[in-house]
């Protein structure tokens, strides 16, 4: 992979990378569009990374489909699938992983004790072997994306980090690899999540701006619907990540529940021109 990239840069191109897990959906293909649009090349990364799940979490039945992958980044004109084995990957057992401090404390980081060091560590290795010029993340994952904007500036690595919004199907349920998980009344009821979502963004519309009671009411919300478990709601900073009382323009409204033996997240800017 890297001797491909040395050449691209060699002849002057710019590499972009989406980094993935793969079981392509169309946010996926999304956040290809916007890396061709903003590369000469593009690299998919697709590898479903055994250190960022902890024990008991969903990682032998990560919805996988190869080659129905490699068909649909082909249709998107995507140069190089870079798709290492685990064991090309981690020859042996890890010694050094990135831990990006403060950021991961907080939301998932909570419950998903040292999966952002995970996603660090194979984003950072990802980085090293295919040299891109810039890489596109969606805000779906929107403290993945805090975290390796933090990551990329803390190492001083010269690549373009950029957001593309969370992608939704026409009835508002954020695309997700793992909603393949749900059954169709369970798809029903995930609707929750993207409900709260609009409620939360009419009442700040309207001028509300109290945190508290907004996640109050929001998981009061969730809470009516059988079978959620909320996990958190939080309005935190969008860099931060940081708790906030008082709604402003940096506001993001994070949600995450579990329906069934599916772990669901969304999230939202609250103040954004709508
Ligand atoms: O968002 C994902 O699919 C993964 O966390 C990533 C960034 C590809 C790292 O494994």
């Amino acid at each position: 992979m890297t001797v491909w990239s040395n050449d691209q840069i060699t002849h002057g191109r710019t590499i972009g990378i989406v980094p993935t897990m793969g079981f392509f959906h169309e946010g996926h293909l999304s956040l290809m569009r916007l890396a061709k649009a903003r590369s000469d090349v593009v690299v998919v990364s697709l590898f479903v990374n055994p250190i960022q799940f902890g024990p008991g979490e969903d990682l032998d039945r990560y919805p996988r489909d190869f080659e129905r992958d490699i068909t649909l980044a082909t249709g998107e004109g995507v140069d190089v699938v870079f798709a290492p084995e685990t064991a090309a990957m981690y020859p042996e057992p890890i010694l050094t992983t990135v831990h990006v401090g403060n950021l991961t404390d907080t939301l998932c980081g909570k419950s998903r004790p040292g999966h952002f060091d995970g996603v660090a560590t194979v984003v950072a290795k990802i980085f090293n072997i295919v040299k891109p010029h810039l890489a596109v993340f969606g805000e779906k994952d929107f403290q993945q994306l805090a975290v390796i904007k933090r990551l990329v500036n803390d190492l001083n690595w010269d690549i373009e980090i950029i957001a593309h919004p969370i992608v939704r199907e026409s009835d508002g349920l954020a695309m997700s690899s793992r909603n393949s998980y749900l059954s169709v009344d369970e798809r029903n009821t995930a609707l929750c999540l993207s409900k709260a979502i609009r409620y939360a963004r009419s009442r700040v519309r309207e001028g509300f701006r109290d945190a508290d009671v907004l996640i109050e009411e929001i998981g009061r919300l969730l809470r009516e619907h059988a079978g959620v478990t909320v996990e958190y709601v939080q309005v935190v900073d969008g860099q931060s990540l940081h708790d906030q009382q008082v709604i402003d323009n940096g506001s993001v409204l994070a949600i995450a529940v579990r329906l069934g033996r599916t772990r669901l997240i969304d999230n939202t800017i609250l103040l954004q021109g709508d």
